[in-house]
């Protein structure tokens, strides 16, 4: 495993009432990550929050805040996300409608672009971007809750896109999400991916510290 690996723990399992501690959590543990799970009772069946709870938690925190967009029509708010200071700004292809326009302003101000897909979406509908994406995210549940079980065929849908990354000779941060844990965790470092979100797998764990620990190790030991 040359690719040193990122675990992003998801908000999403942590406690609402309690969210400048659950920041806390991830930071004592040494994640460097945070994953932000913004949902819209749309594109996916639930409602989380949005840029003014991420813009309330900026201040607090220098972890490296990772926004997942699962809203319709991402192109018309992206910017709310990156004034609300979003370091990585991830939106799903099935709900883009001009994702080239999204890179370009994601990267005008700095910041790192993501695409990902749905489990039923095919792996190649990622190629066209290729060039304009720094992470490309693949769910490996369908996107709405935490806390469900990793879908296995993920594995080789990233071994699709390991694939076609190189034969495209490009290298885009690969992020898996959904029911990654210990015992879920190599087999997508396996097949290149190197961030993963880690919802209930952190927050839920009776020492977070030692659930990130392990699972950095079982993705590098692969
Ligand atoms: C699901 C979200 C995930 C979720 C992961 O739609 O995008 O980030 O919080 O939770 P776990 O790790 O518990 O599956
Ligand atoms: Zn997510």
């Amino acid at each position: 495993m040359s690719q040193s690996i990122i675990i992003s723990p998801s908000l999403l399992s942590a406690d609402f009432t309690k969210l400048a501690a659950a920041l806390k959590t991830a930071e004592n543990a040494g994640c460097p990550w945070i994953h932000l799970d913004v949902m819209d009772g749309h594109f996916v069946p639930n409602l989380t929050f949005g840029p003014p709870v991420i813009a309330a938690l900026r201040p607090i925190s220098n972890l490296v805040f990772d926004a997942h967009l699962m809203i319709e029509n991402p192109d018309e708010t992206i910017e709310w996300y990156l004034d609300a200071g979003c370091d990585y700004i991830t939106v799903h292809l099935e709900a883009a409608n001009d994702v080239n326009k999204m890179a370009e302003c994601v990267h005008s101000r700095g910041k790192k672009f993501g695409l990902s897909i749905k489990p039923d979406a095919c792996v190649s509908s990622l190629e066209p971007y290729l060039d304009c994406v720094d992470m490309i995210l693949i769910m490996s549940v369908y996107p709405g809750f935490s806390g469900q079980s990793f879908i296995p065929e993920t594995v080789d849908r990233l071994r699709e896109l390991k694939a076609m990354c190189e034969s495209a000779g490009r290298t885009p941060l690969i992020q898996v999400d959904g029911g990654i844990n210990p015992d879920t965790i190599g087999l997508c470092s396996a097949q290149g991916a190197a961030c993963f979100v880690a919802g209930n797998a952190f927050y839920k764990a009776d020492d977070p510290a030692a659930a990130y620990q392990d699972m950095v190790a079982r993705a590098a030991a692969v």
